[in-house]
């Protein structure tokens, strides 16, 4: 019997299109002689759709008209089945539309790659590819990241957060407040969203304030870190989960801003539907074998130190004068899963999957050995009596 793959994209993102086209990349490299894909589009509303044609990029011209020939569902579980039921119901039966083994998001950004999508398939027990709750959540924040790999020895940029409200009730001392912590020029970005989106750079005060209110447009918390001015960048993927996990060739992508552009990484190639694995890069990365090794090792010490699962991308700034390297951000499903990072150390994508299929069960296999219930036997004592006014200890 083949596993049936229910491969989640699209959602309440701002990354949503660069996840379609994530999502279609794989659907067409998974082995099929394996595997049955489900594919299972979230609109921007957050509703399920399944349908014939969800497999094919150029449908996504006419959202509305491909969602009228596909079937709004949703997700049930029934028994340890995970179905997906046509919504509304037939009033008599037949609205099971697929049943699926595992789910696959290959979702990016904000309530799809950061925890909220994944708690509602743990929620459901439906098992899951890739990065838990926690892991995706950490994942996604980039101050919390950072605080976490600070805390572990591992080098990160110093930085400040800064909340909206806090912002805009103070604005002097908020300037104030990053001045005196570091050195102009600064970035500032979102701390939760990805694709370069909101961020800006600052050379003096006004341009400080205007970065502020540049990235608060998409996101209500922020960060401030000093701007590395001679920079490269290094991507390493890892794979694996908390117990072995390997690294991938290590990429240099090739920016024409200041800033990695929303652009430079998924229009460069006219719009064709690639993804990140269009985006210009020099691959491998052209860095001595001492600085690839160091790489390779740090970003397989973030994604354990993180308890991530599956593939996860590891992005790193290096100063190209000094030869400094600081882990910059993690991301927990990388545009186009990271394929093309491994295809130079011999792993093919549809192995890739495979492998990240195969950590998913394993992942369940451990978690079926928790115990989720612990029997103290409180209940028994409580009378409708006694329950009025109680206080329970230590809730
Ligand atoms: N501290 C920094 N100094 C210089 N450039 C930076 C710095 N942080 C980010 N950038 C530039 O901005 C781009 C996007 O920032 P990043 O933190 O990777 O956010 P995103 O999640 O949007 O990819 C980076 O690829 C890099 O080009
Ligand atoms: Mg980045």
């Amino acid at each position: 019997m083949k596993i049936s793959v229910g491969v989640f994209f699209g959602g309440k993102s701002v990354e949503h299109e660069v996840s379609i086209i994530s999502a279609i990349q794989a659907i067409h490299a998974f082995d099929r002689a394996k595997y049955e894909i489900v594919p299972i589009y979230v609109t921007k509303e957050g509703d399920l759709f399944v349908g014939n044609d969800l497999d094919k990029i150029e449908e996504y011209r006419d959202i509305p008209a491909l969602l009228k020939k596909s079937r709004r569902v949703f997700l049930h579980r029934e028994k340890d089945r995970s179905l997906l039921v046509r919504y509304p119901m037939k009033r008599f039966g037949g609205s099971v539309c697929a049943e699926i083994d595992v789910a696959f998001p290959i979702t990016h950004g904000t309530n799809v790659e950061d925890g909220a999508l994944q708690g509602y398939l743990k929620t459901l027990s439906v098992p899951f590819v890739g990065c838990d709750v926690t892991a995706s959540a950490v994942g996604m924040d980039k101050y919390v990241m950072k605080a976490l790999c600070k805390e572990n020895g591992l080098p990160v940029l110093d930085c400040r957060r800064v909340y909206v409200k806090d912002y805009y009730g103070d604005r002097e001392n908020a300037v104030a407040r990053i001045e005196s912590a570091m050195p102009y020029p600064v970035i500032v970005k979102p701390v939760n969203l990805g694709s370069s989106v909101g961020i800006g750079r600052a050379g003096d005060a006004s341009e400080l304030r205007e970065a502020f209110e540049y990235a608060f447009q998409f996101t209500d918390t922020a960060l401030a870190e000093p701007a590395i001015s001679r920079l490269r960048e290094i991507n390493c993927a890892v794979l694996g989960d908390r117990e072995s996990a390997t690294a991938s060739e290590c990429e240099e992508p090739i920016n024409s801003r200041a800033v990695l552009s929303y652009e430079d990484k998924y229009m460069s190639d006219g719009g064709s539907a690639k993804g990140m694995s269009a985006a210009k890069r020099k691959l491998p990365a052209d860095i001595p074998p001492e600085v690839r090794q160091r790489v390779r090792g740090l970003a397989v010490e973030t994604f354990r130190l993180l308890g991530c699962n599956g593939i996860a991308r590891i992005d790193f700034l290096m100063g190209a004068d000094s030869g400094d390297i600081w882990i910059n951000e993690i991301n927990t499903i990388p545009g186009s899963l990271s394929f093309y990072l491994w295809e130079p150390l011999g792993m093919s994508y549809t192995r890739l999957l495979d492998e990240a299929i195969r950590l998913a069960f394993k992942r369940r296999r451990e978690e079926s050995e928790i115990s989720y219930s612990f029997d103290t036997n409180i209940l028994a004592q409580f009378n409708a009596g006694s329950l009025k006014g109680a206080k329970l200890k230590g809730a």
